[in-house]
Formats: C-alpha cells, structure tokens, sequence
C-alpha cells in the first residue's frame, strides 16, 4: 500500500531509493539548512504523512506530534536520539526507531582515535604553523607532543563505540580503565581492562578520557568543574558522544587555567554554537560533528533507517525501536 514518507533534510540516495522502489511517495525537504521545529511543523500541514525519517538536529516532541496525528513512524537518521521525545511518543502510540550502523561505530571510534592522536602529536597547531609561514626548519624543541603508547585511556561508556575504541587503543600499546553501568567483560577479557566503579575512581588515574554515553538526564554534565579537577593536569578529554555530557563552560575554564592538558570535541553544549572562548584556545581541537561522517557509514545509516520503514510498513517489527 502506497505511504507518505517525509525527510526532513538530504540524505545518501541509497536510503530514498529504498523507499521509492516500494512504491512510497517520498517527499525530501530540499533545504540543506537545520529545519526549525516550526519549519518541520509548516512541512507536516502539507500533508497526511505516514512516517518520518528525521536527523539529530530536529526536535521531535509533541507539538510535531500534535499537528501530525497520521504519522505513526519516526525513525531517526542517527544512533543517539535525545532529539526525540520517546516517552511522548510512547504515549500517543507512535513508534520511534533509530539507525545504529555498524560501521558508525566504527566511523566514530576511528575520529576519536584520530582526536586523540591530534592533541597527543599536535598536529592541527603544526598545520596552521606551516600554513602561516612560521616554518623555518627543524628545531629539536618544537611542538614537543606526547607518546600515546604506555598512556593509560579511561573509557566512560564502553558500548559499541567505546568497546571499539578500547581495541584500537589496546593496539597502540595503551593502558584501558573503564566505568559504565555494566562490567564489560569481553574487554576485561580480550583487552586486559581494568574496571572502575566510577568516573571519581577513574579520572585521577588516566592520561586521556574518552566519552561514550547517551545524553540522559544521568549523563547530562557528567565531565563537570569537579570532574575535571580530578584529571591529571597532563590529561585531555575527548568528547566524541553528545556536547551536553560536557559542561562547556567548566571546560574553557579547565583548558585555560591548565587544569588539563587539552581537549578534542565533535559534540558541542550548544550545537552548533560554540563559544568564542573555546575557540580561542590553543589546547583544543575541534571537528563539526563529523564522527561518523565516512561514507561508508552514511550509506549504511540510511539504508539501516529505510529498511527499518519498509519493516514498519510491511508488518514485520523495525529492528531499531527505541521506545517498546
Ligand atoms: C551521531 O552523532 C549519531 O548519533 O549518529
């Protein structure tokens, strides 16, 4: 039976075909700038929409839901889904489903890696020295970094992409600490880590923090003014989760002050502000939310949320539901 599928910005053709090839009229918001919620609302008027394929940046709550009372599927284009209300949706007996691709996991292990590697090699700070002609030949003391091998990582959250990111650190000769909810043991196991009760008992220990977890109201602030007292002040944080997780301004604080070493972010508080003063530091380095941007994983993320319609739509249960 024919549905109406709306998407509420670009995504890989792969996904859309998906949709088509069943025969679903499948409307693209042809705008590439982040819809407002009142913009997603005027698109939802237009029409008896049967589900919606949203992105991490739109709010999804129940004034959408109100003005669309046809739409009974909304499957976001992401593994995190903190943009939608689920508990609301629950209620109203609208489903919600996201596309946690496999390769994401592996996208956004590898940019954490590669953050991590940055501030460790300063690489980014060496860039804009080149590129400024600042470069007048070798010199023994320039841009001294640090090794990551022997380092110890503290892992906060160790699902698929922390557990990923423990394997890649084992491999360059780190040292793993973890804390989650749950013991996790295949990494005890496989990688030698070592498990922390919490993240007080981890940061005091650790050369470099990673964050792995859900924006919940549990996670929300979790790396506070406190927390970032704990780290070593040679330590540096990486943030590759949800900015939330990471009171910014406690932060900037913390990287100014030298309180820690430096930090490396693809997630902001206030997304996609981030404040000036952030910017301004040396210590940082900073990507636009990009960590699972390979092509690979983008392909796979819209073939995961269309299939996961198609599912919907044909009677079988979506694999991805986040609010049974
Ligand atoms: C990206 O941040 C995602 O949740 O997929």
């Amino acid at each position: 039976m024919s549905k109406n599928i709306f998407v509420t910005r670009e995504i890989p053709d792969i996904g859309i075909k998906i949709l088509k090839e069943k025969g679903y009229t499948v409307d693209v918001n042809p705008k590439s700038s982040i819809p407002t919620q009142k913009q997603i609302i005027s698109f939802l008027r237009k029409k008896q929409y049967d589900a919606v394929l949203t992105l991490l940046t739109d709010k999804i709550d129940k004034k959408v839901f109100e003005v669309a009372p046809s739409v009974k599927l909304y499957v976001n284009y992401a593994t995190g889904f903190d943009n939608i209300d689920i508990a609301a949706a629950k209620e109203r007996g609208i489903v919600v489903a996201n596309a946690p691709a496999d390769m994401s996991s592996e996208a956004v292990a590898e940019h954490t890696i590669a953050l991590m590697l940055c501030l460790a090699t300063r690489i980014v700070e060496g860039d804009k020295f080149v590129r400024a002609g600042k470069y007048k030949g070798w010199s023994p003391m320039n841009f001294i970094g640090t090794d990551v091998a022997g380092k110890t990582l503290g892992l906060i959250g160790t699902g698929r992409i922390g557990g990923r990111v423990a394997k890649y650190a084992k491999n360059l000769g780190m040292k793993i600490l973890y804390t989650d909810v749950n013991r996790n043991e295949q990494i005890e196991k496989e990688l030698d880590a070592t498990y922390c009760d919490s993240p007080d008992t981890l940061l005091p220990q650790v050369d470099f923090v990673s964050l792995h977890v859900p924006l919940l109201d549990s996670t929300r602030h979790l790396i506070n003014e406190k927390h970032l007292k704990m780290m070593k002040p040679t330590a540096f944080l990486v943030n590759t989760s949800r900015g939330p997780v990471v009171d910014e301004k406690a932060l900037e604080f913390a990287l100014k002050n030298r309180v820690i070493a430096g930090a490396g972010l693809d997630v902001f508080e206030f997304e996609p502000k981030i404040s000036s003063g952030l910017k301004k530091l040396q210590n940082i380095v900073l990507t636009p939310h990009i960590a699972s941007a390979s092509n690979e994983t983008r392909d796979q993320m819209a073939e995961i949320a269309a299939n996961n319609i198609v599912d919907f739509f044909e009677g079988r249960t979506p694999r991805n539901i986040v609010n049974s």
